[in-house]
């Protein structure tokens, strides 16, 4: 049950999330997305500042906005013209609720374009670096003040602003924005047209900083220790004393949203952690002496090897590999939630990017489903989905604040059908265990070079071929091994990683050395697109 794959139901705007024991702090900032590349981002830094945010849709209401009393408001860029027709727009009400709002690039146009300043459109836009200067005269330039009066910020416009609105003073400028920021202290409501939120901006979260602590006020009290008590509680007053059941995968989103739920209550959480003979080396023993021993969790250890390799006999294609893998996942897993039968509630670790990527408002209806991952109708289970607020990294803190080990909280992105979509061909017990060794050399070498977290992916994948070599003098006849490393950020696309030729050269000795079956090792140069991360 990977999390991946689940229907987020609850929109990025529901708050709490309709008891899905999602915590919601006191305070909240919500970033107003506008279509930006970078709305996420800015959630991110205001996070970083310790403060709540979330992100919700740009034709959200005024009423809707007024039932969320977020602390302050954060209008996103975004890709359009204030001037083009159908451009996104804010309810106007929502400028009048009186709460503080930062207008960022295009958000900046849209308070001057909608309170009735001038946006201009210029010859030509501002891309890249600019140099940022307040403007002579102006004695408050709240957002600025102890940031150097000349500072670079990272621009990406075409319109800029060139009045501001009744009531508003124009702060700064660049050579092509004449109004690059402005502010009216007394409604609180500030604009820049400079991206604060990237790190090409240096004074950025200063300014971020400035506008949430000191013009709005908010505390710093968002941190991973609050969010877990919030979380606790929201968790126990959604489950109340049933039982709960938790699919393992060995990943770092269930294995947080077990500990958590686990902390919340106790023995009232089962885990079914299903073995499918796919996994790394030792990933397995893992998982059940970290759960079970030092986190205390009841575990049923299913060891379905054997079934699954049953299954893929003589089985090739990929996707039919897949298929079966999947399936046969979803079998076990439901034979044994059959059998706790008292169990009222399933654990998801659905992350918030998965939230925003399912939509908004009409995610925010569609309820919780019960055969979310292809579980069947008749297995009905309510959703506790107690990371649906947070994002990757945060994730990873919370799961080491709750104890879990680093291999785990910090491990790379693994697939759900495991090795089995890393061996070419047919999967055998027999070709598992070449991998398995060849994998936990790369893994090692890896490690020892200090780049495993630099790193997006980095494992092996044995091809069904084999090749001749020459080892002691005599004629080889075996498997080739693929050594595969990307860099990305979100597995859309990825560089192949310019991985240190001795570094390379190490894990190839190593390999053929120690792992019976392999006399060749290649480096795979493919970047995605066009290949994939995963050979299959
Ligand atoms: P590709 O190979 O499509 O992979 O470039 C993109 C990312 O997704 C992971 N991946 C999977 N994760 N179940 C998962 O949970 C799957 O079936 C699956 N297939 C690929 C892959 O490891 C990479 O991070």
């Amino acid at each position: 049950m990977t999390t991946s794959d689940q229907s987020s139901a609850g929109g990025v705007s529901d708050g709490a999330a309709g008891g899905k024991a999602v915590a919601a702090p006191d305070q909240v900032v919500l970033v107003v997305d506008f279509g930006a590349q970078y709305a996420q981002l800015i959630a991110r830094r205001v996070r970083e500042l310790r403060v709540y945010s979330e992100i919700v849709p740009h034709d959200i209401t005024a009423a809707e906005m007024a039932a969320r009393r977020p602390t302050a408001i954060i209008l996103s860029g975004g890709p359009a013209s204030v001037h083009v027709d159908g451009a996104p727009r804010l309810d106007p009400e929502i400028y009048e609720l009186g709460i503080p709002m930062l207008g960022i690039c295009y958000g900046h146009q849209l308070v001057a374009h909608q309170l009735g300043g001038t946006v201009g459109r210029n010859e030509r836009g501002e891309y890249g670096k600019a140099v940022l200067n307040r403007l002579d005269g102006v004695d408050s330039c709240l957002l600025h003040d102890g940031i150097p009066s000349e500072q670079v910020v990272w621009m990406s416009h075409f319109d800029a602003v060139t009045a501001v609105p009744e009531g508003f003073t124009a702060t700064a400028s660049t050579p092509d924005a004449p109004v690059a920021a402005f502010e009216n202290v007394e409604r609180k409501m500030y604009g820049v047209q400079y991206h604060p939120e990237v790190v090409h901006s240096p004074h950025g979260m200063a300014v971020l900083e400035q506008f949430l602590h000191r013009e709005v006020g908010c505390t710093a009290d968002w941190t991973m220790g609050s969010v877990i008590d919030a979380s606790v509680d929201a968790i126990r007053a959604q489950v109340g004393t049933d039982k709960v059941i938790c699919a393992l995968s060995g990943g770092v989103d269930s294995a947080v949203a077990a500990a958590m739920v686990h902390k919340a209550v106790g023995d009232q959480l089962t885990c079914i952690y299903v073995d499918t003979g796919l996994m790394r080396l030792n990933e397995s023993d893992q998982v059940v002496e970290t759960f079970q021993k030092h986190q205390g969790i009841e575990l049923i250890h299913v060891d379905a090897g054997e079934r699954y390799f049953e299954k893929l006999a003589g089985v090739s294609e990929p996707e039919a590999k897949r298929k079966i893998i999947g399936e046969l996942f979803i079998r076990i897993f439901e034979d044994f939630a059959r059998n706790l039968d008292d169990a009222q509630f399933l654990v998801q670790g659905t992350l918030y990017p998965d939230v925003i990527e399912s939509g908004t408002k009409d995610a925010a209806k569609i309820k919780s489903h019960h055969n979310v991952g292809g579980l069947p109708d008749d297995l009905k289970f309510d959703l506790v989905e107690p990371l649906r607020n947070l994002f990757k990294d945060e994730v990873r803190k919370v799961g080491s604040e709750l104890g879990l080990p680093d291999e785990i909280v910090q491990r790379q992105p693994f697939p759900g059908p495991g090795l089995g979509v890393r061996i070419i061909g047919e999967v055998t017990a027999e070709k598992v265990a070449i991998l398995q060794h060849a994998d936990a050399i790369v893994r090692e070498e890896i490690a020892a070079a200090g780049l495993e977290r630099e790193l997006w992916q980095s494992f092996a994948v044995l091809a069904d071929i084999r090749t001749v070599g020459v080892m002691g003098d005599e004629r080889t006849y075996a498997h080739p091994i693929i050594i595969r490393a990307v860099n990305s950020d979100d597995a859309m696309t990825a560089d192949w990683a310019r991985l240190p030729y001795d570094l390379l050269e190490r894990m190839s000795n190593r390999i053929i050395n120690e792992v019976d079956g392999v006399n060749r090792v290649a480096y795979d140069i493919t970047s995605k697109p066009p290949g994939t991360i995963e050979w299959e």
